[in-house]
């Protein structure tokens, strides 16, 4: 803020407007704030549970050690690497590699939990800071710190990455020890599957708690419809469309990274249109790879498959490496140019807490998490990224469906508030206007899924269409109709009820289809994966700023 206004007032003359600004600036900061550091003697225990089949609720002490020192600040300085990490591929890593891996898991996992860097204490890092550990500082009331759903979701596992590789690098005795990526969007060299060295079972990086027919041989699907006789042509296609959907047409920090989430934001409290919003990367690919790696034989879709427990499987570190070498991804290699992070200072000035190498607590933000090669942290670059870059939709449409659709009786729907709540059934159609002014070349048009309301209770995904007409669970996610997937991972306890606006550019779709000039679409909403009720509060299209 401080650097901004000294920018402004260079540029401003006279002492009239210098004093508009700063009133401007003054007032934007009462009443946003950025997320601070809890109080870490305030734990509360987290819980997660599943309602249905025999309930169960599960307690999970995610409490943190408090080690004697004095947290410290972070700083490049003092923090400097002295070694570059080059993190590659899963499947690519050499024997002498795997064994390297194993053996610093090993370590990490014989240290004590009170040891901020014992494996235990890691997992409780990530479990008390998305199902409610602790309360935020410097708000009134009890509200949970949650890193999840929002613009915190890539920077905080960012820093969470980073800490832990320096600390499984110190426990052997190797400063320049990388994590591995899981290049589960590969679809060219077999980085689809998964990789062979988390399979080794009573090795050190093995969990039980997985999906038994995750094996390696299975392409994994990104797309919650892929049905189990796609052939491996349908699933990669489709693979390749949620890639290309979630990366290279999410092209706004909002939509790629998610919406805002500021100190005293409580999103088990939200009224549901204000409710953060998650970005392209982190409701669709993302979820997508925890649901289809936890476990279906337990309840809560245990590790991967619930925030809760997922970190205790360490492939989520390959995971989320991935997710993290995408974000980099994003923003220097797309064929528009670099693309531009948040800005807000509510963003740039977050806080979180992690445990250093020799188990110091050591504060961070957001800010310090944007340059990755600052951090010492690249990625080895890999050629299957072309592929869904290069994507093409084929349409499966060339005109309008509009009047098949008024002509059998789809609703027009409209924007938020409408008259009551729309329950979307297993799937709904509509009628929806776009903008009547013409798109300014500065802007994108979205489409707006207004006020989702959902219980979390089992994994099911929210799928939208654009120009198919009565689209259900088995319309291919291929094509240029397809939009993206929400996928919704069970969550429970003060997580449990779903409040979320889903967004996604459509121009691109439309001009594929050659429907741009349309001043109606059809919109097509289609849950698969359980029963769930859904429902919405509106359907808008709207400009918004690149
Ligand atoms: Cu913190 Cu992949 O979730």
């Amino acid at each position: 803020m401080n650097m901004e206004l000294k920018i402004l007032r260079t540029k401003v003359h006279g002492l009239f407007s210098y004093l508009i600004t700063v009133t401007i600036a003054v007032l934007a900061c009462v009443g946003a704030a950025p997320l601070l550091i809890p109080d870490l003697t305030k734990c509360e225990i987290a819980s997660a549970s599943a309602p249905a089949g025999p309930p169960v609720t599960l307690y999970f002490n995610c409490c943190l050690p408090i080690p004697d020192g004095p947290m410290v600040d972070f700083s490049f300085e003092k923090y400097k690497p002295t070694t570059k990490h080059i993190r590659r591929a899963a499947h690519t890593a050499s024997e002498q590699y795997i064994a390297k891996i194993n053996k610093a898991y090993e370590l990490m996992k014989a240290l004590p939990e009170t040891d901020g860097r014992s494996f235990q204490a890691q997992a409780n890092l990530h479990c008390s800071f998305c199902n409610g550990g602790y309360p935020q500082r410097g708000v009134s009331g009890n509200i949970p710190v949650q890193v999840h759903f929002s613009w915190l979701f890539l920077p905080w596992h960012r820093w969470y990455l980073y800490f832990h590789e320096r600390i499984l690098g110190s426990l052997i005795g190797d400063p320049s020890f990388s994590l591995v990526f899981w290049n589960w969007d590969d679809q060219i060299n077999g980085g689809n599957r998964v990789p062979e060295m988390f399979t080794r079972v009573s090795t050190s990086i093995y969990d039980s708690n997985r999906n038994p027919n995750v094996q390696p041989s299975t392409v994994i699907p990104l797309a919650a419809t892929t049905a189990a006789n796609d052939s491996e042509t349908i699933v990669t296609n489709k693979n390749l469309n949620n890639m290309y959907q979630s990366m290279v047409t999410a092209s706004t920090a909002t939509l790629f990274m998610g919406g805002a989430y500021r100190a005293g934001d409580d999103l088990t409290n939200a009224t549901v249109l204000n409710a953060p919003f998650g970005g392209a990367i982190e409701n669709g690919v993302h979820n997508g790879i925890h649901f289809y790696t936890g476990d279906p034989r337990t309840q809560l879709l245990q590790d991967m498959g619930n925030f809760a427990t997922a970190s205790r499987d360490p492939i989520f570190y390959a995971h989320h490496s991935n997710i993290d070498r995408l974000w980099e991804v994003w923003r220097y290699d797309m064929p528009d140019g670099e693309r531009f992070v948040h800005t807000d200072p509510d963003f740039l000035n977050a806080e979180f807490v992690f445990y250093d190498e020799t188990g110091q607590m050591v504060r961070v933000t957001a800010k310090d998490a944007l340059d990755s090669k600052k951090l010492g942290v690249y990625y080895k670059k890999v050629r299957s990224d072309d592929l869904w870059i290069n994507y093409n939709p084929p349409p499966i449409t060339n005109v309008s469906a509009v009047p098949a659709a008024i002509a059998s009786g789809v609703p027009y729907v409209g924007e938020s508030p409408l008259n009551g709540t729309i329950n979307i059934g297993t799937n709904f159609s509509a009628i929806v206007k776009r903008p009547a002014e013409k798109k300014p070349s500065h802007k994108l048009e979205v489409l707006n899924i207004q006020g989702v309301q959902a219980l979390r209770d089992e994994f099911f995904a929210i799928i939208a269409f654009v120009n198919i007409p009565g689209a259900g669970p088995t319309t291919g996610t291929a094509s240029a109709e397809y939009l993206g997937t929400f996928n919704v991972i069970p969550a429970s306890g003060k997580n449990r009820h779903l409040m979320a606006n889903i967004k996604y550019e459509i121009g691109d779709n439309l001009k594929r289809i050659g429907i741009e000039k349309e001043e109606e679409l059809v919109i097509s909403l289609v849950v698969a994966g359980s029963n769930t009720t859904v429902t919405i509060e509106g359907l808008k299209i709207d400009y918004e700023d690149k």
